[in-house]
């Protein structure tokens, strides 16, 4: 079996590595990948964009790839599952219409309130002065939403009227059309990613990210700065409610839009003080870095899990097995990130990490001339296992240990505070 990852972060390392662990995967190949997929022991890369489906089409009919698996948003909000679909080719991923549930904030929090899943009070605005007056009659702290893609920088959680005020502003000078304002509400975020077939879900181990750049949670917001799962935020009897109260529902109300929605539902989530879930934003894909720390304790392979999705059979499936302990990851960033940032650093270390016990997953990573060298603010991730979550904070920071870069940042309290849960410890 040959299969297409589409997309060159960290993410679709992880995917790369994971499907090569099994036998039955002759070759995966990344488009456009990066210097780590290009090295790697039955992967390729090949130099296509993520939005070139008739180039991504006729290379797959050619090489006889058997599924197509797309890691990032952008091509699956531009229909490249509907596109390819229509060449006979099987893609793991939602189609447009399905797409919207990340593409399009207000569509989601319309199918949300339809469906009784819970989600904050939010208003959906296409006028800067109507949005600023609410925002102004409501107060602060308040949530200010971009109602479209916006690489990760589309949702500013504003402590003061001013502040939210300026992100009406700034996001309708960006060029949105539309803002959503949203209540803002407290707790603990968290991230369950779910594969679903349009009918049946099955949830990943629930994870947390650290999106902001610096420790303590502070600075800008990133891509994300590391993530660990599982978490024992989520308890077995929450991840039920968060089946039957939220994937489950979402799912149907999805199909009753005539969406037949096969791929991943990733549901970013609060967990109030009280404990329940209520519903941030969805994602149409893997997360990105919980992907980096959900894989490595993942034993089902996991071509069986995305073909089962694409060929509507999840529930045929014995459950999801999956290795005892946790896993965490931490991402190595340049300089300068989440702003501005040189490319080109050589990158040192990959493999004094990995004979320690872990795993880089490379981002922002290039093949020049045989050497490594930085091609993005989010460099790579070094990911470790353990018997429990701390034993895997612990290793993957000495893996971090022997990586080397000029400008390399990386936090050094990822998992700070977070517990394995009880019932997965080894
Ligand atoms: N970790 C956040 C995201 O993937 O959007």
């Amino acid at each position: 079996m040959k299969i297409l990852v589409v997309g060159n972060g960290g993410r679709e390392h992880a995917l790369a590595w994971k499907l090569l662990q099994s036998q039955r995967i002759q070759q995966v190949i990344c488009i456009p990948g990066n210097g780590a997929t290009a090295t790697a022991a039955r992967c390729q890369n090949v130099s296509l964009r993520i939005d070139d489906f008739e180039g991504i089409a006729r290379f797959a009919l050619v090489h006889g790839i058997s599924l197509v698996v797309v890691g990032p948003e952008l091509p699956l909000a531009l229909g490249i599952k509907d596109y390819l679909q229509r060449h006979n080719l099987r893609v793991f991923g939602p189609t447009q219409a399905g797409a919207q549930i990340e593409a399009s904030k207000s569509w989601a929090k319309s199918l949300m309130q339809s469906a009784g899943i819970p989600t904050p009070n939010f208003a959906v605005f296409q006028e800067v002065e109507k949005a600023t007056a609410y925002v102004k009659d409501r107060g602060a702290p308040i949530v200010v939403k971009a109602d479209g893609l916006a690489a990760g920088k589309g949702v500013m959680v504003a402590q003061t009227v001013a502040e939210a005020v300026e992100a009406v502003e700034s996001l309708f000078q960006d060029g949105f059309d539309t803002v959503v304002i949203e209540e803002c509400v407290t707790g603990q975020e968290v991230s369950v990613l779910a594969l679903t077939d349009g009918l049946s879900i099955r949830p990943l181990l629930p994870a947390q990210d650290h999106k902001r750049i610096g420790e303590g949670d502070t600075g800008p917001n990133t891509g994300g700065m590391g993530a660990y799962a599982p978490t024992s935020l989520v308890t077995p009897a929450l991840m039920a409610r968060i089946e039957q109260e939220i994937l489950q529902p979402t799912v149907e109300a999805l199909r009753q839009q005539g969406i037949d929605y096969r791929g991943v539902l990733y549901a970013g989530l609060m967990i109030s003080p009280q404990g329940d879930p209520t519903v941030l934003e969805f994602n149409c894909r893997f997360g990105d870095p919980e992907t980096q720390a959900i894989l490595p304790l993942l034993e089902t392979p996991l071509e069986d899990l995305l073909l089962a999705c694409t060929q509507q059979r999840l529930a045929e499936l014995p459950p999801i097995t999956w290795k005892p302990g946790a896993a965490a990851c931490v991402v190595a960033a340049a300089q300068g990130y989440p702003g501005s940032y040189q490319k080109g650093q050589a990158i040192a270390g990959i493999e004094q990490a990995e004979a320690m016990g872990t795993t880089v997953f490379c981002a922002g990573v290039q093949l020049k001339q045989q050497q490594l060298v930085t091609d993005g603010g989010r460099v790579l991730a070094v990911a470790a296992t353990g018997d429990t979550l701390e034993s895997a904070i612990a290793l993957a920071y000495r893996g971090m240990n022997c990586i080397e870069f000029e400008g390399m940042y990386y936090r050094k309290d990822i998992g700070h505070g977070a517990k394995t849960p009880s019932s997965m410890s080894g």
